[in-house]
């Protein structure tokens, strides 16, 4: 009797547990697409960082894999599939690849490669302007961000290291240099 007292709460902690995560999993952030976050980072004022990612290589960075250079690197790695189409490429050169269809909204686009939400976070709980001028509860909502260059340097080594098969020395302050897009002071 005890024994089956205690398989049945056993079996039945599982099922509560396993509502839970179906709970969260509705709560999850999708990735709205870049054009949705262009029109507020456009300006002069608020920096250009859409501007200043549309020229960074982190925009062409699907589009480098679908060359036959990189189809070759992928098939030397032992992909199957062209470099485009590989998890083990696409999960560094862009957002998206392998998650769930139903959290990707309509303007999210593969395409545009190492884009704002692959490095700030999934943004449809945190792209209103009333969640987002306000860091705190931006953050709450899933903006991801750094405290200190540390933190960014080690962020960016996420992607560039030797895993990468065309990993080049990753000197930070050069290359964020390249990439920085702040908003100016008066802005603030
Ligand atoms: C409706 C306008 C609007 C949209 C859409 C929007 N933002 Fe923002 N965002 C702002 C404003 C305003 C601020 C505050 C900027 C400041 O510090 O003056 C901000 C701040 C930020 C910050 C800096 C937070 C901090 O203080 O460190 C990041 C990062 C950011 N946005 C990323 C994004 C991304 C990524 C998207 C798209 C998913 C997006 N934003 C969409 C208006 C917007
Ligand atoms: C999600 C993975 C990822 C992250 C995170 C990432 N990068 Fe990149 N980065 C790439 C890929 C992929 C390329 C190559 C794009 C191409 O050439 O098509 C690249 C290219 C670059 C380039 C162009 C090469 C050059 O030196 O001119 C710079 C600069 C750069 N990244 C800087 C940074 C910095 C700084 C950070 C951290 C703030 C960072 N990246 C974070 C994936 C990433
Ligand atoms: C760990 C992250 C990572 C993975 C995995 C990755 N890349 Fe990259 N890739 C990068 C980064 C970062 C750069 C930018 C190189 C730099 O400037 O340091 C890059 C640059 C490139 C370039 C342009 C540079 C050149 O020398 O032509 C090609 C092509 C490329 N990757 C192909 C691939 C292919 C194909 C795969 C899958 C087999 C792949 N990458 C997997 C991070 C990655
Ligand atoms: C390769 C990664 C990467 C990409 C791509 C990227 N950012 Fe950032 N962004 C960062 C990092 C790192 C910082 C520094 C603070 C932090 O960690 O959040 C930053 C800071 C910011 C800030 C705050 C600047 C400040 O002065 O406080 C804004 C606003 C922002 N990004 C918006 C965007 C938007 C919009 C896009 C797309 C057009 C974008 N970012 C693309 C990595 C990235």
């Amino acid at each position: 009797m005890k024994i089956n007292r205690i398989i049945s709460t056993v079996i039945f902690s599982f099922f509560f547990l396993s509502l839970f995560s179906v709970a969260e999993e509705k709560q999850e952030n999708k990735f709205v697409g870049t054009k949705v976050c262009a029109p507020c980072h456009k300006s002069d004022k608020q920096g250009k960082q859409l501007d200043i990612w549309q020229k960074s290589k982190h925009a062409e960075a699907y589009k480098t894999l679908t060359s036959a250079r990189a189809d070759s690197i992928a098939k030397a790695k032992g992909s199957k599939k062209p470099a485009a189409e590989s998890p083990e490429c696409l999960q560094c050169h862009t957002s998206g690849a392998g998650v769930d269809a139903k959290l990707l909204e309509k303007a999210f686009d593969m395409k545009e490669g190492v884009q704002c939400e692959t490095c700030h976070g999934a943004g449809s709980a945190y792209k209103s302007l009333s969640v987002m001028k306000d860091k705190g509860k931006a953050t709450a909502a899933g903006l991801t961000s750094r405290k200190d260059e540390k933190e960014i340097e080690a962020f960016c080594k996420t992607c560039h290291n030797e895993k990468s098969p065309t990993y080049k020395e990753f000197k930070f302050a050069e290359r964020w240099e390249k990439i920085k897009h702040s908003v100016p002071k008066a802005a603030k």
